[in-house]
């Protein structure tokens, strides 16, 4: 895991949009897995301005998003497909038939599942997979005790996410206890994870994410057997990584050719 801590959430959301932007450069039909949360906002915000003064083209772009919630139409406010709407879609050239969220009003969600997951296949599988991080270490929203070999299916939330997520719905409103999110299994499949965080909120995440033991109490932590992920943080929420020295030293000092671009994307991905 390469760990990049940076001097504020801004440059971390900078840092991650370099990554995208440059792989979209290189790879004009990659396959974008994307998150939704506060924390993604300000690298869509950074997407945006990339496409609009650098001329970054999604033309040929394909995306799938990690995750809905059930029973709650694509129009209302807190749901994803609006979100990704207002803060990516509505601004950047991706078309609209290559766009994926999960349907949380699909009659048949078995079924859904299924064809989302063959849906990312047939795309050719996810090159980046954007993730936020629960307090508790979700990701999408697969929540503690999660298999860490699962596939797109519906989850039901914790109290601490349902919770956590009341902020997006008007007071009067029950937060969906169901949703679909892609599985641990769909995302360790990406060929790269880039996962952000910021704020002493997701220090405790963080740490057991990055350092901890791999654990389905943390779903995360499964991104240790990933062969490329990438974390990005501002300085609270790295506050309790214990290896901060280190991951400042390989940064400082990575090889010329892995300055190039911010990770290397191997060949056969390049087509
Ligand atoms: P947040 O959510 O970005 O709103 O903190 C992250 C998550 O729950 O995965």
């Amino acid at each position: 895991m390469e760990v990049i801590i940076q001097p504020a959430s801004e440059a971390a959301s900078v840092k991650a949009a370099q990554i995208i932007g440059d792989l979209v450069r290189r790879k004009p039909q990659a396959v974008l897995g994307l998150a939704t949360g506060s924390t993604p906002v300000g690298l869509y915000r950074e997407l945006i301005r990339m496409h609009r003064e650098e001329g970054l083209d999604f033309s040929r772009v394909t995306t799938f998003n990690l995750d809905e919630y059930v029973g709650i139409s694509p129009e209302h406010p807190a749901s994803y497909h609006r979100f990704m709407k207002e803060n990516l879609f509505d601004h950047v050239n991706i078309p609209a038939a290559n766009i994926h969220i999960p349907d949380g009003n699909t009659p048949d969600v078995p079924e859904f599942c299924d064809r989302y997951e063959a849906q990312i296949r047939a795309a050719g599988g996810i090159d980046i997979q954007v993730l936020g991080i629960g307090h508790d270490g979700h990701i999408g929203f697969n929540e503690a005790t999660s298999s860490l070999a699962s596939r797109t299916r519906i989850k039901t939330l914790t109290k601490a996410t349902l919770s956590a997520n009341q902020r997006f719905f008007s007071e009067s409103e029950i937060v969906p206890h169901h949703v679909i999110t892609m599985g641990v299994g769909t995302i360790m499949e990406s060929r790269t994870c880039l996962m952000i965080a910021f704020g002493k909120g997701k220090a405790l995440a963080v740490a057991a994410m990055a350092e901890g033991p791999v654990t389905a109490m943390c779903p995360a932590s499964v991104l240790q057997l990933h062969r490329q992920t990438i974390l990005i943080v501002d300085p609270p929420a790295a506050s309790l990584l214990t290896r901060t020295e280190y991951y400042q030293h390989v940064y400082a000092n990575k090889p010329d050719f892995q300055k190039v671009s911010a990770f290397p994307i191997s060949s056969a991905t390049i087509s």
